[in-house]
């Protein structure tokens, strides 16, 4: 069989993905207005796009009855580019150079391994990542659901056992969320470092900060706060889950849109966790964190 993952550039990419990145590093243009959606997979990517979508484009669809999230998945409205630059490469890059502006754009790579023209031109990145807990049960979750040429068929056992060593899609997620973390201190006005479970907890306090790290006009109109309440309702997760649009049909070609939206909670990993896996993870998460400012409530 094919491998699961390749170790590539100091990461474990997917192989369906590995030109797509070779083809964004070498050939994508960062444009000074660009902003990034950066995530680690499942940890809240399609929920930030979603947010980011409706700040971004506050202005043109002011009215929430019709609004582009209500007929298109936020996949489909913000692509993640190294799954996109694959095929019809002149075609995908033409269409990237088109795009309305600011364009708004997604990916799962480490901060190490984005194109150098999105590092060093001022496109700024909002990134979002999960308690590690939460994490991996979302990915096992969901490679159950995803069409077997892309799901590994492990036991959660064998799965856990690779997520510490770091081997799950984009991992290790400590690099990952540690690549992002470094960056959004050292350049904060260029990369926004969200976590889920912040995000989850008071949604309207760091939606805010989406807009003011954006300096989206949303911010100086009158009634701020109303116009960020209903951006919130509209990607909150059941209304999401609830559209027709989310309920069938794929996008990536194997990712079926409704596997999107499974709970959308804090906590849910004590349902899968023997002791013993709590003890490593905990251990792991100590080791590889501890000391870099970084951390998470929801396994304490
Ligand atoms: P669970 O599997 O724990 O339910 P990603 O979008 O990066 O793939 O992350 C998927 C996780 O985000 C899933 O978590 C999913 O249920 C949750 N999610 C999706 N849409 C959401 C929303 N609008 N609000 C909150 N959580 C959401």
């Amino acid at each position: 069989a094919a491998p699961y993952l390749h170790f590539f550039q100091d990461f474990w990419c997917p192989p369906y993905c590995i030109q797509g990145v070779n083809n964004f590093q070498k050939h994508f243009d960062a444009k000074d207005n660009d902003v990034f959606v950066a995530s680690f997979p499942k940890s809240g990517t399609t929920w930030l796009k979603a947010l980011t979508f409706a700040i971004v484009n506050h202005q043109q669809f002011s009215s929430l009855d019709h609004h582009p999230l209500l007929s298109s998945n936020p996949h489909q409205l913000v692509s993640i580019l190294e799954f996109i630059l694959n095929h019809n490469l002149n075609d995908q890059i033409l269409s990237l150079s088109n795009m309305s502006e600011p364009r708004l754009l997604g990916t799962h790579l480490p901060f190490s391994s984005l194109p150098e023209s999105i590092t060093k031109s001022n496109c700024k990145i909002i990134y979002i990542c999960r308690n590690p807990f939460d994490t991996f049960v979302s990915v096992c979750e969901f490679l159950t659901k995803v069409n077997s040429v892309s799901a590994p068929e492990f036991t959660f056992e064998e799965a856990f056992e690779k997520y510490c060593n770091g081997m799950i899609g984009f991992g290790p997620w400590w690099s990952h969320m540690l690549g992002y973390w470094k960056e959004s201190i050292a350049r904060p006005n260029k990369v926004l470092f969200l976590k889920y479970e912040d995000l989850k907890e008071d949604t309207l306090f760091h939606v805010k900060r989406i807009a003011e790290f954006l300096d989206s006009p949303i911010i100086q109109v009158g009634d701020s706060n109303a116009v960020i309440e209903n951006i919130i309702k509209l990607c909150g997760f059941e209304k999401m889950k609830d559209l027709e649009v989310n309920k069938s049909g794929c996008i990536f070609t194997f990712f079926e849109k409704k596997a999107l939206f499974r709970k959308g909670e804090i906590g849910d990993w004590i349902n899968y966790f023997s002791l013993s896996m709590i003890q490593k993870l905990s251990k792991i998460v100590e080791e590889k964190l501890g000391g870099s400012g970084l951390s998470f409530k929801a396994h304490s």
